[in-house]
């Protein structure tokens, strides 16, 4: 149901939860010094208590009280923010409840690019915001996904599809260096360009975000990768799939869903999640995917965010 900046800020403000628009993903919004208003978002989304929740605040000065220490490469990313980059930092604890932090040492931040949003947090105070779907499920990228996981009468904030369509890129800061925990809408080669690889870690070979271990982005279908146009023929051909996610130029067998142009992977990734639920919605049971497409820049977001959408195990 539509609620206007105001009536969401009186929600919020009563300790209640509403869906807001951020440029990446709609999310799930409570106020962070509401447990019992964060403890509906858990609740609402059958959310794992051990996976912590991004603050979302108007302003970078409203960063230092909530945080322990800012290393001096922050300055440096301060160029991302307003922007689709969250940065987990040591937290204060007194400031920052437990159940947001999921009892970890850290809190998660980032400043969205929206200005509607950031207008909101300025009437709420600083906001924790999971994406606004059920656990596991697709993340919601209009209002209409916010509703079909959560009901009509569930307020939304509406501001139309998010532009970027895919979560932020998630890393850590420390004095040593920075780990890359989540592809996101920030392009890694972004960060690369302004921290410089030296010291990068990326998820793989370290401690991941706790939210990486669960399965995610994922639609109720089998996604089958095909990694080359003649593994998509060869499964094509054996005439057992419902629909082929692909590209504007991908081959049309049987049903094709394309997620746009093969060359202009951010507008694909932005795509994802409403084709992943557009799949589900046309009841498909077993979809090829065309997995021949760049893997850098959002290109490296798309491909990870389908694999662990095929994964159905992790
Ligand atoms: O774009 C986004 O990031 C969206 C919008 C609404 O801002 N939010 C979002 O939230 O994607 P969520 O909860 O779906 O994903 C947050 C990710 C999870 O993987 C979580 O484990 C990780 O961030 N995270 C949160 N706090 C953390 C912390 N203290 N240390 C490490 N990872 C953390
Ligand atoms: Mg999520």
């Amino acid at each position: 149901m539509r609620v206007t900046l105001l009536q969401a800020a009186k929600i919020l403000n009563h300790g209640d939860v509403v869906a807001i628009p951020t440029e990446t993903v709609y999310g799930l919004a409570a106020r962070l010094s509401d447990v019992q208003a964060v403890q509906k978002i858990f609740a609402l989304k059958n959310r794992p208590q051990d996976n912590p929740l991004i603050v979302h605040l108007a302003d970078v000065s409203d960063l230092s009280e909530l945080v322990q220490k800012i290393p001096d490469s922050f300055q440096k990313i301060l160029q991302f923010w307003p922007g689709p980059l969250t940065v987990v930092l040591p937290a204060n604890t007194h400031l920052v409840p437990e159940i947001v932090r999921a009892g970890l040492d850290t809190v998660a931040l980032r400043v969205p690019e929206k200005s509607v949003t950031r207008e909101l947090i300025r009437l709420t105070g600083p906001l924790v915001a999971p994406s606004a779907n059920l656990s596991g499920k697709p993340s919601a990228t209009r209002m209409q996904h916010v509703e079909d996981d959560f009901g009509e009468s569930f307020p939304v904030l509406d501001d139309g599809p998010c532009e970027k369509g895919v979560e932020s890129t998630v890393i850590r800061l420390t004095e040593e260096g920075w780990t890359l925990l989540r592809h996101g809408a920030l392009p890694e080669e972004a960060l690369v360009a302004v921290l410089g690889d030296a010291d990068l870690t990326v998820s793989e070979k370290s401690p991941r975000s706790p939210g990486q271990k669960y399965r995610h982005y994922a639609p109720q279908c089998e996604l089958i990768l095909c990694h080359s146009r003649q593994e998509l023929k060869n499964q094509a051909d054996s005439k057992t799939h419902d629909a082929i996610l692909g590209f504007d130029d991908t081959l049309d067998e049987g049903e094709r869903i394309s997620l746009g142009p093969r060359d202009q992977v951010d507008l694909c990734a932005g795509n994802l999640y409403a084709k992943l639920r557009l799949l589900d919605d046309r009841g498909c049971k077993r979809v090829l995917v065309d997995m021949d497409f760049e893997k850098s820049g959002l290109g490296k977001t798309l491909a990870e965010r389908l694999t662990k959408a095929a994964n159905k195990s992790s």
